[in-house]
């Protein structure tokens, strides 16, 4: 291989992008200061892009669109995130902080999956022996499972050529190299580079490829927008500080909707699924307090009942804090403006908290007027009843907008006893809803009145 041809770039640490000359500021992610050299080996087989073999151009009515055979996990939770199980010839980005559990979930999924199929679990990070050790001690079956300790990705190839398993898992993309890439293993490039030649491989051999990542939330090193554009799924497996559960959310996927949520407790004999996740997130004790409200949100293709919790207090020092921990931030900032604005609500000299009980994360606008509540319970130091259920979007000028399956939300809390609702008017349901009084409200005045007459 010919060295002559090493290539020199600045690659941003952050979002992965090329430039030919060192810049203080990324153009492609706005970030500063995440430029950095690197050499960047003769990139072989130029010609091949990541899906494969080289293109044959058809029409379109031609292309065989015959669904392909999903392989199921046989963890109904991970298969909801894929939507449905893993696609032959695609690669799965598993990304989560160290000590999530990606290692066990995966290592419970391939021994199991490796019963009826070719399963190959490449480890860079633990040895054999260890890997050997949790597998017993979880008593997952043991034969079948083909694995290997190794890191040079040539060398991965090669036994993926040779023995053709259906399932590989790379546990990491973190510590593989490719020998003509000189940088050390876990940089952008080195990351970007393997994963770009499993993508490939993955395409060609048709072998599921499922890659893990330590990759935290704010991105860092090789974060996931390095490598987001060539893979097919990437789910991130959170696990909130302190608890038990984690919940694996999709981010990206090319088959399936994303945003789905699984969720898993990490137990003493590994990762369990938790089929009925309202039932978990919303443990309320036995004691009502003020701050605390009951949203329904929708994740994927499911309703989900969580707790939120504000707390409002008088400045503590300087300006007021507003932090939301599950929540958005900025929303929270939002609101609190259409409160003052609206409904001459002011909390300019009061600390704001909120919470997501349990370390869910919301992305979704429904829990605005649940935030809204909870914030104003506490506030007025008023227990809001145990039976009611809020949710609707908030809009600047006071207005409550419908949320997507109101009904199917509404029927959610009614199956876990919630006896009232607050909703947005245009999510009155057509259909009476079983043991539940729901109010519409088209405003957050209207809103605030019906919370009166309680
Ligand atoms: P691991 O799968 O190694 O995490 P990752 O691969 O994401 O870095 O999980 C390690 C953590 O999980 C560690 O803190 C111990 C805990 N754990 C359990 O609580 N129960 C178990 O059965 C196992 C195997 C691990
Ligand atoms: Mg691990």
């Amino acid at each position: 291989m010919s060295r002559a041809k090493v290539k020199t770039a600045y690659v941003c640490s952050d979002c992965g992008a090329e430039h030919a000359k060192w810049q203080g500021q990324c153009n492609a992610c706005g970030e500063w200061n995440t430029l950095s050299r690197v050499n960047i080996g003769p990139i072989k087989e130029a010609s091949v892009g990541f899906a494969g073999s080289t293109a044959q151009i058809k029409k379109l009515i031609d292309v065989d669109t015959e669904e392909v055979a999903r392989i199921g996990t046989s963890f109904d939770e991970f298969d909801r995130v894929l939507g449905g199980g893993l696609v032959p010839g695609s690669v799965v980005l598993i990304g989560g902080d160290p000590g999530a559990g990606k290692s066990t979930l995966l290592l419970q999924i391939s021994t199991r999956l490796a019963q009826q199929r070719g399963v190959l679990y490449v480890t860079g990070e633990e040895s054999l022996q260890q890997l050997a050790m949790r597998a017993k001690r979880l008593s997952l079956p043991l034969d079948g499972l083909q694995v290997a300790a190794e890191t040079r990705a040539e060398v991965i190839a090669t036994h993926i050529e040779q023995q053709r398993p259906e399932v590989v898992i790379l546990d990491s993309v973190q510590v593989l190299q490719m020998a003509n890439i000189d940088s050390m293993p876990g940089s952008v490039t080195q990351v970007r580079e393997t994963a770009a030649f499993f993508t490939r491989l993955a395409k060609q051999t048709d072998t599921v490829i499922i890659l893990v990542g330590h990759i935290t939330k704010e991105g860092g090193l090789a974060g996931p927008k390095v490598l987001e554009h060539m893979i097919d799924c990437f789910m991130m497996l959170d696990s909130p500080a302190g608890s038990r559960y984690r919940t694996l959310r999709g981010h990206k996927n090319r088959f399936g909707a994303v945003n789905e949520l699984g969720v898993f407790a990490m137990t003493d004999s590994g990762m369990k699924e938790v089929a009925n996740p309202s039932a978990i997130f919303l443990q309320r004790g036995d004691v009502d307090s003020p701050g605390s409200v009951a949203t329904v949100t929708w994740e994927g293709t499911r309703p989900l009942l969580v707790e939120l919790q504000a707390l409002v207090d008088d400045v503590a020092s300087g300006y007021p804090k507003r932090v939301a921990v599950g929540l958005d931030q900025q929303r929270l900032a939002m609101h609190l403006a259409v409160l003052h604005r609206h409904c001459g609500i002011t909390l300019a000299d009061q600390d704001v908290f909120a919470n997501v009980v349990g370390g869910v994360r919301i992305q979704e606008t429904g829990a605005d007027l649940a935030l809204l509540l909870a914030v104003l319970s506490s506030f007025r130091d008023r227990i809001l009843p145990r039976d009611l259920i809020v949710f609707g979007e908030l809009g600047l000028t006071g207005e409550l907008r419908p949320v997507a399956n109101g009904q199917e939300r509404l029927r959610e809390a009614a199956k876990h006893g919630f006896k009232q609702a607050i909703v947005p008017y245009a999510n009155r349901p057509k259909d009476r809803v079983a043991n539940m009084t729901v109010h519409g409200a088209r405003n957050l005045a209207a809103a605030l009145e019906v919370l009166a007459a309680f």
